[in-house]
């Protein structure tokens, strides 16, 4: 099935506190957008990228996708004030109605070529897939500074990108969350709101989303490993 990726990278990065949009901060030399579209851009599964940008960075991706050349990566969208909105943008954009649409943050450098595979192959059967990990902490639901009740660690699940969908569903999902007034976090939410089944796949600890300065850190350790991989 031709597939699109759509790679939010609209925000403004406030938690990373740097004064410009943190997926063109550097890791190991390379823009984290640079990696993501490189790692997309690769994937035989992947027909067509599209990158979500603000208007004050469409000039700075634009020339990112010429350097790296990123070939896949032919249209771009405006930005939202949401992430919703802005994948809602993306999705008005695709021409192949009979089409899948993987979405993937481009604050998550660290995406796998099996999980891209993985997400894309599970999607028979369902109405959209998502990959998770198992939570590492307890969860407590809380109010007003005192813990309401402790959730049950082993049905929770700690969800990322990428998610993938068919094109339908997921534009048919935003139109009426638009039309509802509805804003959602992340992509599986809104179909899951409309009664859609969601599939969740394995996800990786490895990939992390850059949302604060620690995570760079933590981002230069896994790169290190990567060059130690390969030697
Ligand atoms: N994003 C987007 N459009 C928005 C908000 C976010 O495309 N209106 C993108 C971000 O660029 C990022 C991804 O959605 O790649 C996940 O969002 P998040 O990690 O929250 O990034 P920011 O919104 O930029 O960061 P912050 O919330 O700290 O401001
Ligand atoms: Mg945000």
């Amino acid at each position: 099935m031709f597939t699109t990726a759509i790679v939010p990278a609209a925000g403004t990065g406030s938690r990373f506190g740097s004064g410009t949009n943190k997926v063109f901060h550097l890791i190991g030399g390379r823009p984290i957008l640079a990696r993501v579209l490189e790692i997309l851009e690769a994937a035989e599964s992947v027909d067509e990228i599209i990158v979500v940008l603000r208007d004050a960075d469409k000039a700075a991706a634009t020339a990112l996708i010429e350097k790296y050349d990123i070939t896949k990566a032919g249209k771009t969208a405006k930005g939202g004030l949401t992430r919703q909105e802005s994948v809602h943008n993306a999705l008005r954009l695709i021409d192949n109605k009979d089409s899948a649409v993987m979405i993937h943050d481009a604050a998550r450098p660290f995406l796998s070529q099996g999980l891209i595979l993985s997400t894309l192959q599970s999607l028979d059967g369902c109405d959209g897939v998502v990959s998770a990990v198992p939570l590492k902490d307890t969860i407590k639901e809380v109010s007003g500074g005192f813990v309401v009740k402790t959730l049950r660690r082993d049905t929770l699940a700690a969800v990322a990108t990428p998610q993938a969908f068919r094109y339908e569903t997921l534009y048919g999902a935003y139109e009426r969350a638009a039309a509802e007034g509805l804003n959602f976090t992340d992509d599986t939410s809104a179909v899951e709101h409309y009664g859609g089944k969601i599939r969740i796949i394995p996800g990786n600890y490895k990939n992390i989303k850059i949302t604060t300065q620690e995570d760079i850190a933590f981002a230069d350790y896994l790169l290190s490993e990567k060059r130690h991989a390969k030697e």
